[in-house]
C-alpha cells in the first residue's frame, strides 16, 4: 500500500505560500516565510507521534502527564534549500538531531548527485523528517530517502512546500512506505524540471544567488 500525501490546507500555510510565490517578494521575506511554514508543517508532520504517561510533580500534586515517547526526531534537510525549513522546525523540536544531505541536480540529466552526507550514526529508532521545499522530479527526495534508509531509518516522513504530480508519482513508486506532507500540489513540471506555476528556484530565492 502507498503512504499518504497530506496537503496542509491550513489558511495560514496557504496565505504564506501565496506570499512566497509572488515574484517581487524580497529574499528576507521569502526566507522568513519558509521558516514560518516550516514550523507549521512540523506541527502537522508530528501530529501522530506516540505519547507515554510519565509521573511529574505540579506545584499542587503528583500526576501522570503525557510526554512524547521514544528517542528524539532527526530532521534531515536536503542541501541547500531544505535548510530553509530547519530553524522553523527546530523552534518546535529544539532537541532534535540534524542530518545534512548534500545533493545537487545535474542540469542535463536532472539526476540527484550526492556530495555530502552527515547524520547521527544510528537512525533506526528515531523518526526522520526528510525536507526539501520543492518536490519536482522527485530525484533528490528519492535519493535522500534511500540514504536515510541505508543508515537504518525505518520511520521516514517527507515534508515539502510544493509538489508536482510527477514528483509525487516517482517518490511513491520508489518509497511507497514514506508519507508526504506538502502545502500544495501544483500543475506540472516544465521542460527544465521546474514546477509550474511554482515559485521559481527556491534555493536562489532564499540565498539571493540569482
Ligand atoms: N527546484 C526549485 O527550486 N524549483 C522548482 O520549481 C523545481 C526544483
Amino acid at each position: 500500500m502507498t503512504a499518504s500525501v497530506n496537503v496542509v490546507s491550513h489558511p495560514l500555510v496557504q496565505h504564506k505560500l501565496s506570499l512566497m510565490r509572488e515574484r517581487d517578494r524580497s529574499i528576507k521575506g521569502f526566507r522568513e516565510l519558509l521558516n514560518e511554514i516550516g514550523t507549521l508543517l512540523c506541527y502537522e508532520v508530528t501530529r501522530d507521534l506516540p505519547l507515554e504517561m510519565v509521573e511529574i510533580e505540579t506545584p499542587m500534586s503528583p500526576m501522570k502527564a503525557p510526554k512524547i515517547a521514544g528517542k528524539k526526531i532527526t530532521f534531515a534537510p536536503i542541501l541547500r534549500a531544505g535548510v530553509g525549513f530547519l530553524d522553523g522546525m527546530l523552534a518546535l523540536v529544539p532537541s532534535a538531531r540534524v542530518a545534512h544531505i548534500g545533493l545537487y541536480r545535474d542540469p542535463n540529466t536532472l539526476a540527484a548527485v550526492e556530495y555530502y552526507f552527515k547524520a547521527p550514526t544510528d537512525l533506526s529508532d528515531r523518526t526522520a523528517v526528510l525536507m526539501d521545499p520543492m518536490l519536482a522530479t522527485g530525484n533528490s527526495a528519492c535519493a535522500g530517502a534511500s540514504l536515510l534508509k541505508a543508515r537504518g531509518a525505518r520511520d521516514i516522513r517527507f515534508v515539502c512546500l510544493l509538489a508536482a504530480p510527477e514528483g509525487i508519482a516517482q517518490f511513491q513508486k520508489r518509497h511507497p512506505d514514506v508519507p508526504i506532507w506538502t502545502a500544495a500540489v501544483d500543475e506540472r513540471l516544465d521542460d527544465h524540471g521546474y514546477i509550474l506555476p511554482g515559485l521559481g528556484d527556491a534555493g536562489d530565492r532564499m540565498f539571493g544567488t540569482k
